[in-house]
């Protein structure tokens, strides 16, 4: 495949103009239009991905299969791709899709509103959609975390998160402590906090942090003890990267606890675990705690708008940028609080909360879980562990040597470093290739597939992808590599 260069610019062009028709200055480049767009076939849009997106990229969806997918529509629990094939979404955006596709009450809202031709950017006038918004934000969260500032990723949210808890601190207290797997987003700033050596590459990262194992509350303490400069500490209530990790009810307790003793701000990312997907509003709060500021985004947006936002406790929030000297440090960006994305977010509380979702998480949740650990049962040579709550759940297999027969793990066990992931990858591919499923993966622990499928997810659908699973895997793991080799090959 080449990579495709610049068509020539078309020149002697007429446009249209309050006077008429007239000739134009400024030629069009060649553009693709909306309808060009949306009619682009698999090999012109691999192109289009090769010369302007991610060329490396590329390499991941050729292994997976997604480089002969084009998805069409998408509604509820399913994508549907240029051949009319239903795929079972079972990665549900890494817990952005809590609504499934395109739920209906939240597309006629967004229709509505473009119908009245009602105002977008929120930074010259008050905006009464942004309001409302935080104003509903706060009402779903616990405590006194009253102050909502809007952007539009879990990345700004979580970058917002620091910089409050760094200014509340005060300059004294400039220290960060953040958890061995973290992931709280790519951005410069977040990335100090994120804990993946690929991620961080060889950026020069700010340096006034402090790392600490997950769910070890002895270190925390140590660590608080010793050095007066901590300030705030950042923690995912469940890791999501990190491969599904949670820590004991006990960790969240004493963590508030010590986090009064020493006068350090809790701030907890929700950004993947929060929204419902846990089976309760926010995930600390099946801990009985409240942190002192926390991050939403993924679902917020009601899968259709890009949505993040800060909630803090209001005297954290005053501390920070209670003055009208100090209001403007950190405002909404220039798309924060946007017309349309806060109405989108706005309909999707409410049919978060008019259709029981939370409870669907806990509940239906509880039985993906229950069926997973009854395929455990029957594939122990294959499956290692599965955990999670609601729908935020992990599913790890054994190195890849140990699955294999007898006679051939002594050969392979010095590759399993090298083959992490490996049958994670086997598993996607075959699951998508002949189940007509779609299962995510995980950034660290690359054993680890992450289920995290819309909200609406009903047993019916968990029943569909349990049977795809135990066919997959009654294959034996020696015919799964055959099928996946050949699946390279085709
Ligand atoms: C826990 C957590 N925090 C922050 C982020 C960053 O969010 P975004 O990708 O919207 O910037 C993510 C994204 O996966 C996440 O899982």
């Amino acid at each position: 495949m080449t990579v495709m260069t610049k068509p020539e610019q078309s020149t002697a062009r007429a446009v249209v103009t309050a006077q008429g028709l007239s000739p134009a200055a400024t030629p069009k480049p060649d553009l693709i239009s909306v309808e060009q767009a949306k009619a682009l076939d698999v090999a012109r849009i691999t192109d289009l991905f090769k010369a302007h997106i991610n060329p490396g990229q590329l390499h991941f969806m050729k292994l997976l299969g997604f480089h002969k997918i084009k998805i069409e529509r998408a509604e509820g629990m399913f994508y549907i791709d240029q051949n009319g094939r239903k795929i079972l979404d079972f990665f549900g955006g890494f817990g952005s899709l809590a609504f499934g596709h395109n739920h209906p009450r939240i597309l006629d809202a967004r229709l509505k509103f473009q119908e009245e031709k009602r105002q977008e950017i929120a930074i010259a006038f008050m905006s009464q959609y942004a309001a409302a918004l935080a104003h509903n934000i706060a009402a779903c969260s616990p405590g006194d975390l009253d102050m909502v500032f809007l952007g539009s990723s879990g990345s700004e949210a979580m970058e917002a998160a620091v910089k409050l808890a760094e200014r509340a601190a005060g300059p004294k207290r400039p220290k960060i402590v953040y958890a061995e797997n973290s992931f709280h987003g790519k951005t410069k700033g977040v990335l100090a906090i994120t804990d993946g050596q690929l991620y961080r590459g060889e950026f020069k990262l700010m340096d006034n942090t402090a790392r600490v194992p997950f769910g070890d509350i002895e270190a925390v303490e140590r660590l608080f003890r010793a050095d007066p400069e901590i300030g705030a500490i950042v923690l995912e209530t469940i890791q999501g990267g990190g491969g599904i990790i949670q820590a004991s009810a006990d960790y969240w307790q004493k963590l508030r606890a010590l986090c009064d003793q020493y006068g350090v701000l809790w701030v907890a990312d929700e950004v993947q675990c929060g929204y419902g997907r846990s089976g309760r509003f926010y995930a600390f709060e099946h801990y009985g705690v409240v942190p002192d500021i926390t991050a939403l985004a993924k679902s917020l947006g009601g899968g259709k708008a890009a949505v993040g936002a800060m909630v803090a406790k209001r005297d954290v929030y005053m501390r920070a940028y209670g003055t009208p000297k100090t209001a403007m440090i950190h405002a909404q960006a220039t798309f924060g609080g946007m017309g349309e994305a806060c109405v989108t977010a706005i309909e999707a509380l409410d049919v978060l909360y008019d259709e029981g979702l939370i409870d669907n998480a806990a509940d239906t949740g509880a039985y993906l879980l229950e069926r997973l650990q009854a395929l455990q049962a029957k594939y122990p040579r294959i499956i290692k562990d599965v955990r999670g709550r609601g729908f935020m759940v992990g599913l790890e297999f054994h190195d890849f040597s140990q699955t294999l027969p007898m006679v051939l793990r002594p050969l392979v066990s010095v590759l399993d470093d090298k083959l992490k992931g490996s049958l994670s990858g086997f598993v996607g591919a075959l699951l998508l290739r002949d189940y007509d499923v779609l299962v995510a993966f995980t950034e660290y622990n690359r054993n680890v597939i992450r289920l995290e499928p819309p909200l609406i997810c009903q047993r019916e659908h968990v029943d569909r992808f349990i049977d795809a699973l135990d066919g997959l895997l009654s294959r034996g793991i020696v015919a799964i590599v055959k099928d996946f080799i050949k699946s390279q090959v085709k």
